[in-house]
């Protein structure tokens, strides 16, 4: 009996007193895969002649960098949160090629789930980018011999690895719709788009992932870019918050499909962590409630952006000179119209993390490591 002890000492202890150190044993690296929420600096790989995309520009990065990193918004993104409480560093942008040993980032503006050619078909195009998940995958697995080299090497490698798979999804629509199509033209890809998501996510685990995080999308009516895009003079089109309730039905609608898709692989895959990260849900939260997060200003409103009912404009976007930016970005939860900031990330990495909005609750994830570790010792 005497021995079950430690075991008990330990689940308190990294619950209550040693968050941070028993989290550190965790993950050894974290590898990203997504869009705008994700990217850390990939995108200007794509841009000719030393152009940059105007998320590199002032006063993207100010909050925490203090300069522009590519990200799209004042500071950290969730990714970045995410490693550092897992003790990990920022994962760099992969197409930077600077050590990967202890993560990378594949994530890209503007990223599909979906490849340009299936879109193009539909009469879909994309003016920001042609990379898909598809693309980012096929970058890890050519990585992947670099960072181990044989197959108990590889196997420790990424059972210690933490994946973010997204979030994927939310370009798919938006860029269909900013194609023209309409909802109903959308809502026969969702299916194809949540089932695709959920084969990446297996193309993980057959490389030998054992953790994998896979975001919903955002309640996109709320954010500023939906609403000034496609306002309505009916009334009846928003909810008591004054989001918009179509696009936030259709993200419903793609993230109930999603999570049946992981159910099934959960099935398949017994011993992988698939995590459903319910970023839609997380920022509900605040979007209900923005006082108690202090989120002072009001919520529906960019930060940074080139003005509007919502501070957005699509000709004058946050980084060029036709925009301006509010004095404190942490009273705001959009950063510029599309994203969230940095202070808004952190509430949602937060309830990821206690496991409120994480499915199975992403707080167990290391506490299973370290009993099964004292088990395995009796
Ligand atoms: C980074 O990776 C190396 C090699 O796998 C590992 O020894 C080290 O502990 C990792 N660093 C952190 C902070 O996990
Ligand atoms: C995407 O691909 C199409 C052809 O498939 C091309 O015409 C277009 O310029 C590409 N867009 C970008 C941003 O690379
Ligand atoms: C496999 O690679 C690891 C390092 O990644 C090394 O420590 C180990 O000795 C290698 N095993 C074999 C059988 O080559
Ligand atoms: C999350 O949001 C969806 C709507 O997208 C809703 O159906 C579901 O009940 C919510 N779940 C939680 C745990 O709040
Ligand atoms: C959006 O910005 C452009 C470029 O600065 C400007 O010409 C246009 O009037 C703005 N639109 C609105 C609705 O403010």
């Amino acid at each position: 009996m005497a021995s079950s002890q430690p075991i008990i000492i330990y689940f308190i202890g990294c619950n209550f007193f040693l968050l941070l150190a028993c989290a550190t044993s965790c993950y050894t690296s974290i590898f990203g895969f997504g869009d705008s929420l994700t990217d850390t600096g990939n995108l200007v790989h794509f841009y000719p002649n030393g152009n940059k995309p105007h998320m590199y520009f002032p006063p993207y990065g100010e909050t925490y960098f203090h300069h522009p990193t590519g990200r799209c918004s004042d500071g950290r993104l969730l990714i970045d949160l995410i490693a550092q409480h897992y003790g990990l560093p920022l994962p760099p942008p992969s197409l930077d090629r600077r050590n990967a040993q202890n993560g990378t980032n594949f994530a890209v503006v503007g990223s599909r789930v979906m490849d340009a050619q299936f879109y193009e078909k539909m009469g879909i195009y994309d003016i920001v980018t042609n990379v898909s998940m598809w693309d980012q995958l096929n970058w890890f697995k050519q990585m992947l011999p670099h960072l181990c080299h044989n197959s108990s090497g590889c196997k420790e490698f990424l059972e210690s690895s933490l994946f973010l798979l997204g979030e994927f999804g939310g370009n798919d629509y938006t860029h269909a719709l900013l194609s023209h199509k309409t909802l109903n033209d959308i809502l026969p890809i969702i299916p194809l788009v949540a089932q695709s998501i959920a084969s990446g996510a297996h193309e993980l685990v057959e490389l030998g992932a054992r953790t994998i995080i896979v975001p919903s999308v955002l309640p996109l009516g709320c954010s500023s870019s939906y609403l000034t895009n496609f306002e309505s003079l009916n009334e009846e089109d928003y909810d008591e918050l004054g989001c918009l309730i179509w696009p936030n039905e259709l993200a419903s609608y793609h993230n109930e499909l999603l999570q049946k898709e992981l159910h099934r692989l959960r099935e398949l895959h017994p011993h992988v962590n698939i995590i459903y990260a319910d970023y839609y849900n997380a920022s509900m939260k605040i979007y209900r409630a923005p006082r108690k997060y202090g989120f002072l200003k009001s919520v529906l409103v960019a930060c940074c952006g080139g003005g509007g009912p919502y501070n957005f404009n699509v000709s004058a976007q946050c980084g060029t000179s036709q925009a301006t930016s509010c004095e404190d970005p942490k009273q705001y939860v959009n950063w510029d119209g599309y994203h969230f900031s940095e202070a808004a990330y952190k509430w949602i990495t937060k309830s990821l993390l206690e496991g409120l909005f994480s499915y199975p609750p992403m707080k167990n994830l290391c506490l299973f490591d370290v009993v099964e570790a004292q088990v395995s010792q009796i």
